[in-house]
C-alpha cells in the first residue's frame, strides 16, 4: 500500500500533542511536512518530528506533491484561507474547530471540498470520546425514545490567565462559543438532530487577561428548539471558580426522552449513566469493547491516560475515509453547520430575541 504524505500546517499546542501522535498511530502514513508562521515554533516541530521539508510559508508546503492531505491548526482567522487554498491544490484537508470565522466562509468551504472531491474533516474531537459514540448509538437505537430535552454543561476554571490569540475577537471569531460551545452545539445535533431556532446569552467578565486586552465572550449560554420536537439546553463558561480544566473538569450531557434518560460526563469517557422508563434512579452502564475505539482503529483502549488518547482515533477517521474514499464524520458539513448555530447564537445575544435557523440543514445539503 502506498503511503498517505500528510502536511501540518500550524505546529502550535494542538498539533504537537494530539495531531502528530495520532497520525503516528495510523498505518502507512508519513507526515512529510510542516509549516508554521512562527519560526521557533516550527523549530520545535522539526526537532520533534526531524523533518527537513519546514516552511513558514503554506504555498510552499501545498506545492509540494508528496503532500496528498493537510491538517490545518492554525488561529481560526485563517482557517478558510488556509483549507480553500489546500482544496484548490488538490489536498484533502482535515482543519480544526471551529473551521472559519462565520458561516458564509464555513458553508463555501463545505461547497468548495465537495465540488473538488476531496475528503474533509472537521475537527469534532469530542465525538471521538467511547461513551458519545455509545450514547449516539443508543439514541439512534431508540433507547430514550421520542427524545425530550437535550442538556450540556461544560464548566471550565481559567481564571484570568492570558489565553493569547484565543481572547482576540479578529484572530478568534468568538470566545468560548467557538472554542467549547461549538463540540457541545455538535454533540447536540449528533444525539438530536438539527436546531429550528434559539436564543442566547453571551458575557464577558475579564477584560484583560493577565494584563492583556481581552474582547470576546467567557460565558454563553443557547436555549433551542430541535426540529425532532426536543428542547435544548447548552451552557459553556470558563470562568467557574474551582473547576478544574479540561479533560477534569466538568462537561456533562444529558438526554432525556418518553424511553429513558442517558447521561455523558466526559471525567468518565467509558461509561455512561442510564434510567429506563419507571426507574427511579439512573445506573452505570459499561461500554461494551467495541465501542472502546473508533470502528477499524488499531489503538488499544488499555493503552494511554483513557481521558486523551480517544482523540488519536480522530487522525484514523481521516486517513481511512482518504484510503477507503468516503466521506469523513464529522465532515465540513458539520463544521458549518455548528457555524451557522454560532452566527445564530450571536445575533440572537445582540438583538435579545429568538433566531430562526431551520433552514440550515437544508441550505448546506445543496450543492
Ligand atoms: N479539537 C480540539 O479539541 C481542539 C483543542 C485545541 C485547539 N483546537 C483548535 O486548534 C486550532 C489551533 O489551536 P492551538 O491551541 O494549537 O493554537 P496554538 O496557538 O498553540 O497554535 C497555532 C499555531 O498556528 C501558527 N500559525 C498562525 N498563523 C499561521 C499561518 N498562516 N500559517 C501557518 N501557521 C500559522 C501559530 O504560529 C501557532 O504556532 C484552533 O482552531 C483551536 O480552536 C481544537
Amino acid at each position: 500500500m502506498s503511503k498517505i504524505g500528510v502536511g501540518l500546517i500550524g505546529c502550535g499546542g494542538i498539533s504537537l500533542q494530539n495531531h502528530l501522535p495520532g497520525l503516528a498511530m495510523c498505518s502507512d502514513v508519513a507526515v512529510v511536512a510542516l509549516c508554521d508562521t512562527d519560526p521557533q515554533t516550527l523549530e520545535r516541530a522539526r526537532s520533534q518530528t526531524g523533518l527537513q521539508a519546514v516552511f513558514t510559508d503554506y504555498h510552499e508546503l501545498l506545492k509540494r506533491e508528496d503532500v496528498q492531505a493537510v491538517l490545518v491548526a492554525t488561529p481560526n482567522v485563517v482557517h478558510a484561507e488556509l483549507v480553500c487554498a489546500a482544496i484548490k491544490a488538490g489536498k484533502h484537508v482535515f482543519c480544526e474547530k471551529p473551521i472559519a470565522m462565520n458561516y458564509a466562509e464555513a458553508r463555501h468551504m463545505h461547497q468548495l471540498a465537495e465540488r473538488a472531491n476531496i475528503r474533509h474533516m472537521t475537527a469534532f474531537t469530542y465525538r471521538f470520546v467511547p461513551a458519545m459514540r455509545y450514547m449516539a448509538h443508543l439514541i439512534k437505537q431508540g433507547a430514550v425514545g421520542q427524545p425530550y430535552h437535550f442538556r450540556s454543561c461544560r464548566l471550565q476554571d481559567w481564571g484570568t490567565r492570558n489565553i493569547g490569540w484565543r481572547q482576540i475577537k479578529k484572530l478568534a471569531g468568538t470566545g468560548e462559543l467557538g472554542d467549547m460551545l461549538s463540540h457541545r452545539i455538535d454533540y447536540s445535533h449528533l444525539l438530536i438532530g438539527g436546531m429550528t431556532r434559539l436564543v442566547a446569552n453571551t458575557k464577558q467578565f475579564h477584560e484583560m487577561r493577565d494584563g492583556k486586552p481581552s474582547d470576546l465572550e467567557d460565558w454563553v449560554t443557547i436555549l433551542a428548539d430541535y426540529s425532532v420536537g426536543a428542547t435544548g439546553v447548552l451552557e459553556s463558561t470558563k470562568v467557574a471558580t474551582g473547576r478544574g480544566e479540561s479533560a477534569h473538569s466538568q462537561d456533562y450531557v444529558e438526554v432525556n426522552g418518553q424511553e429513558g434518560s442517558i447521561v455523558f460526563q466526559l471525567e468518565q469517557p467509558h461509561q455512561l449513566q442510564i434510567a429506563k422508563k419507571g426507574e427511579k434512579s439512573l445506573k452505570v452502564c459499561s461500554l461494551p469493547r467495541d465501542f472502546l475505539t473508533w470502528p477499524g482503529s488499531s489503538r488499544d483502549p488499555s493503552a494511554g491516560d483513557p481521558l486523551f488518547s480517544f482523540r488519536y482515533d480522530q487522525s484514523f477517521e481521516f486517513i481511512d475515509a482518504i484510503r477507503n474514499q468516503r466521506p469523513c464524520t464529522p465532515s465540513f458539513y458539520d463544521g458549518a453547520l455548528a457555524q451557522g448555530v454560532m452566527d445564530a447564537a450571536i445575533q440572537s445575544a445582540a438583538e435579545g430575541r429568538w433566531v430562526e435557523i431551520g433552514h440550515l440543514e437544508q441550505e448546506l445539503r445543496e450543492k
